[in-house]
């Protein structure tokens, strides 16, 4: 059920709205936890129709917890009484958080932020879940600048319990402990971090990827003989290729990319010719049927 926060945690009440802006994956994850903490949610997203088809599918993954003994009907009920589509951003002005999981691209989300500014109240936090791009930079033309951070959620958002709480230059430290409230509020576990390139997790994991697509360019080993070395060391569930095809070989490039350019191409986040090709012939993971292994319809192994 919903876990909420008593006592002096500086996070935001439960009862109060959350407001999510763009609905495609991330977004509906977000709203998805952010509603089951007890949340009233509001959803906006640019694209016409976006928004309903994220209420439809939140109450699908709520009806299927409730198939499966982990929600009541009762609160699934309650909680779809809370969650609704925004037709324009004016209508989340009373949002207490607005978070933002829109198209990676630095001057779409400036904008947004800009006009959100205009919307939402002075207290209002806003928060990007932005995975590659600078917290500083996205805040960078807000009147305040001060209430702004980084929440960076996981995929899937209700089912990994790490938010990187990201500081940029000009987040209020009041602002960074109470969005870190808030996530703890949510049941999830949050850290903080500085606005570096690719945060924690993203750019610790660089080398994992990138040390095994060396081992398999130098024919060192093949991608299952190398996946089944990690796996069976005990210490990694998935190998760098399996995990790769499941995060989406365009995806991860491009972390890659973000994370290799920001640090002005710092040879040791080169990206890897051979995931290259494999993007540009499209075979990009499970998404696509096939990435570095082939995957049969509904596979949940790779057959190498
Ligand atoms: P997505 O493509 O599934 O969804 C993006 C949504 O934003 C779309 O519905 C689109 O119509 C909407 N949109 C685009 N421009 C907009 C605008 N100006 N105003 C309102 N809505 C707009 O993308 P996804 O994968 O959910 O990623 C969203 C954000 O989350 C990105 O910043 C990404 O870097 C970050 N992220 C993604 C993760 C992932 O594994 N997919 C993990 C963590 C962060």
């Amino acid at each position: 059920g919903p876990r909420v926060d008593s006592g002096a945690a500086p996070g935001l009440s439960p009862g109060s709205t959350v407001a999510v802006v763009g609905t495609g994956t991330m977004g509906q994850g977000i709203a998805q936890v952010a509603l089951t903490a007890g949340h009233s949610v509001r959803l906006y997203d640019s694209a016409p129709g976006r928004a309903e088809e994220a209420v439809a599918a939140v109450a699908g993954r709520l009806e299927r917890l409730v198939a499966k003994g982990r929600l009541g009907a009762a609160e699934r009920d309650a909680a779809l009484d809370r969650l609704h589509p925004a037709a324009e951003l004016a209508g989340l002005a009373d949002a207490a958080l607005v978070v933002e999981a829109i198209v990676e691209r630095l001057d779409v989300k400036q904008g947004l932020f800009a006009d959100l500014e205009k919307v939402v109240g002075d207290d209002t936090v806003l928060a990007t879940n932005t995975s590659s791009l600078s917290v500083t930079a996205i805040a960078g033309g807000l009147r305040r600048p001060g209430r702004f951070v980084g929440l960076h959620f996981f995929n899937p958002a209700p089912l990994l319990p790490l938010v990187e709480v990201v500081s940029g230059h000009a987040t209020d430290p009041d602002t960074a402990t109470r969005a870190y409230e808030t996530m703890r509020g949510w049941g999830k576990t949050p850290v903080r971090c500085a606005d570096t390139p690719g945060f924690i997790v993203n750019r610790i994991a660089r080398p994992f990827y990138a040390e095994a697509l060396r081992v398999f360019e130098e024919g060192g080993a093949d991608p299952a003989t190398i996946d089944a070395a990690l796996r069976e060391s005990g210490g990694f569930k998935m190998g760098p290729f399996e995990l790769t095809d499941l995060i989406g070989q365009d995806v991860n490039e491009a972390v890659t990319r973000s994370v290799w350019e920001s640090f002005f191409q710092d040879p040791k986040f080169t990206p890897s010719l051979a995931q290259r090709r494999l993007v540009e012939s499209g075979r990009l993971g499970r998404k696509s049927g096939h990435g570095w292994f082939p995957y049969a319809e509904g596979a949940e192994r790779p057959e190498p």
